[in-house]
């Protein structure tokens, strides 16, 4: 029987954690692989929200580090499942740091993590659709499906022929230029 479809917001997670000493590298800024640990924990209880199923990580996109966070921010990170498949959800993250005493918030990243919902065995198994909502949601609902085949075709589980989506956006762009 097919799961009942649910809504983006239902899997929103927003999750606070406090820069401590032991998070940080020598020149007491946040360490790249902490911040990450937070990102996939709280993307891994998005996708579990949506999928009420047991989640691992399959990949994650584009992590990259502008600027850094320091010893005694706040960081907030708020994730939510954009789009579904068959077994995979793609989740959104967004990583807020703020430092309370002078009053000063930016948002420091966001990424892409994909995680599948496998049953007791560790075997893929469905999960719900997703129902965008709001534009926002709509516009990541709606690239989700070339980002998703980027990342199979770098993953090499997908064959570049067969990545129409993404095809797609050069040739558009190619019969725009010759127009
Ligand atoms: C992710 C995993 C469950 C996929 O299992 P599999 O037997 O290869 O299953 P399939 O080929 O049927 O793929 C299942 C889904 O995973 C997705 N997937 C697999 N590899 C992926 C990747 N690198 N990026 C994004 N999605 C991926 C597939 O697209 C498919 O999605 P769909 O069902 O929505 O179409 C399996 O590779 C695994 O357990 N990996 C280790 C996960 C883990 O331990 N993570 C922690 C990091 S150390």
């Amino acid at each position: 029987m097919a799961k009942k479809a649910k809504k983006s917001s239902e899997s929103l997670v927003i999750m606070t954690e406090l820069v401590l000493p032991n998070d940080t590298n020598t020149l007491n800024n946040l360490m790249g692989g902490k911040l990450m640990h937070w990102m996939d924990i709280a993307a891994g209880v998005s996708a579990q929200k949506h999928s009420n199923r047991i989640v691992v990580t399959a990949s994650a996109d584009n992590i990259s580090f502008q600027r850094p966070i320091q010893l005694g921010d706040v960081v907030t990170l708020r994730a939510k499942v954009v789009r579904s498949f068959s077994s995979s959800m793609e989740v959104y993250i967004e990583v807020f740091a703020e430092n309370i005493p002078s009053g000063t918030k930016f948002r420091s990243h966001s990424a892409f993590f994909t995680f599948v919902a496998v049953d007791q065995g560790g075997k893929p198994i469905d999960v719900p659709e997703l129902i965008p909502e709001t534009d926002e949601e709509k516009e990541l609902f709606d690239g989700a499906l070339r980002r998703r085949q980027l990342r199979l075709v770098l993953a090499k589980r997908m064959k570049p022929e067969e990545a129409t989506e993404l095809k797609s956006i050069f040739v558009d762009q190619n019969i725009a230029k010759a127009e």
